[in-house]
């Protein structure tokens, strides 16, 4: 089988790393528009992925058998299905699917339909409507653009004043079309965990857990950016929590999403708030995360292509036993100077024998210019190494960082 995967970052060198590893692989690996980490591993290529027919035209000529979409955006393009309707096999939902993470207002709604545990809401669509409902809510004041916001849509407000500046912003287009709804949330108190799930539309198979680390600075300080870091797996993520997220958060999901007529297939990824009266969800995104994905690979022992053509095709088989390594995995993102706000690009790069201690340094953001490699991004390098625990595996990890010459 021939496989294409779609993307650029660290999550899809992982994903190709791993796909790379796949005994169902059996054929060539392409990737576009992929990295110089990820051309180490695939056939990369140009393909435009807003042109549903070009991606189309390419599977064809190249007997692609599955094609695995790693970032949100084609996904709510609806790539998936036009590929779909091509006969081509997909990881990642259909374009109706992917509203799981295209609109927060879509999931709060599925959420009281189906009795999932979440933070209480409301949908507005008005600059009007939005600063009366906050009558309803006490500081701190939780607000988000509904659509996409490349994961700078939320806005926690201390106070009123600044609540109502930010929905000005909001409606006047700082988000730009995103914004146009905003969804105002019931503060939540606890702590912060991920959880992976594949699932073909009906079965649901359990795919790991996470944290990742959010702020730009050492020691939780500075702006939110993409992640500057992850672990997996959450200790905080017990066996018996994660038993009851399937239970009351992801199985609900799947089974309203097929009830709809709109059956969900791919990766779910939910990410958690841990509160006294238990687990609920925060949001989801309807892809790996990125760097989550990353800790992921790093531990998962199966074969990816299968179990995610299995996805793709109906037919995962919820028992399919997986190899774990049940070692900690963990990831330092190295992000070029600026980041996240507007990163210098252009430093020359120099991995040395970072991972000659069973390290393994995905590239996030990098390319060549002259045979040479240097920073293309905001973050950069994604360094991850496993140990006995997340104090083990974060010490051979910056081990690892400490032999790279990035400046
Ligand atoms: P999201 O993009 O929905 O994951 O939100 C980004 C971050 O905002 C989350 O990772 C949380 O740290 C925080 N957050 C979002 N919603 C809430 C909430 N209802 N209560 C408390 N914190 C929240
Ligand atoms: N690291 C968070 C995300 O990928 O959404």
């Amino acid at each position: 089988m021939n496989i294409l995967l779609l993307g650029s970052g660290g999550r899809e060198h992982a994903l190709a790393w791993k796909l790379r590893q796949s005994p169902s692989l059996r054929g060539t690996l392409y990737a576009a528009p992929g990295n110089p980490g990820i051309a180490e591993e695939a056939e990369l290529v140009a393909l435009d992925v807003t042109d549903h027919g070009a991606v189309i035209a390419f599977c064809q000529a190249r007997a692609i058998g599955l094609v695995v979409i790693g970032p949100e955006a084609p996904l709510v393009d609806g790539l998936s299905d036009a590929l779909r309707a091509a006969g081509v096999p997909v990881f990642g939902p259909s374009k109706a699917a992917a509203q799981l993470e295209g609109s927060k207002g879509f999931t709060k709604d599925l959420c009281a339909r189906a009795g999932i545990p979440t933070a209480g809401y409301v949908r507005t669509a008005s600059l009007e409507d939005a600063r009366a409902a906050l009558a309803r809510f006490a500081a701190p004041y939780v607000l988000k653009a509904d659509g996409l916001a490349a994961g700078k849509g939320v806005v926690i407000a201390e106070t009123l004043a600044d609540a109502e500046a930010a929905l000005a912003d909001m409606f006047g287009g700082s988000f730009g079309a995103a914004g146009a709804e905003v969804v105002i949330e019931e503060f939540m108190v606890g702590e912060e965990a991920s959880f992976f799930a594949l699932t073909d539309g009906t079965a649901i198979l359990p795919f790991g857990s996470a944290q990742d680390h959010k702020r730009v600075g050492d020691g939780d300080v500075g702006p939110n950016t993409g992640g500057m870091g992850a672990y997996s797996p959450a200790p905080v993520l017990t066996q018996a929590l994660q038993a009851e997220v399937i239970e009351k958060i992801i199985r609900p999901t799947i089974a309203s999403m097929a009830d709809a007529g709109t059956p969900y297939s791919g990766v779910l990824f939910a990410g958690l708030m841990l509160t006294a009266e238990g687990p609920k969800l925060i949001e989801y995104n309807a892809r790996f995360g990125d760097p989550e994905c990353q800790v992921l690979m790093m531990r998962f022992e199966g074969d990816l292509a299968a179990v995610m053509l299995a996805c793709a095709t109906g037919t995962l088989a919820p028992g399919q036993p997986m190899g774990w390594n049940p070692e900690t995995a963990l990831t330092v993102v190295m992000a070029a100077e600026g980041y996240p706000g507007t990163p210098e690009k252009g430093g020359a790069v120099a991995l040395g024998e970072s991972e000659a201690d069973g390290a393994k340094v995905f590239h996030a953001g990098t390319a060549l210019q002259d045979g040479a490699l240097v920073a293309n991004g905001g973050r950069v390098l994604n360094v991850t190494a496993t140990g006995a625990n997340v104090t083990e595996a974060q010490a051979k990890a910056y081990a690892a960082v400490d032999k790279i010459d990035f400046a």
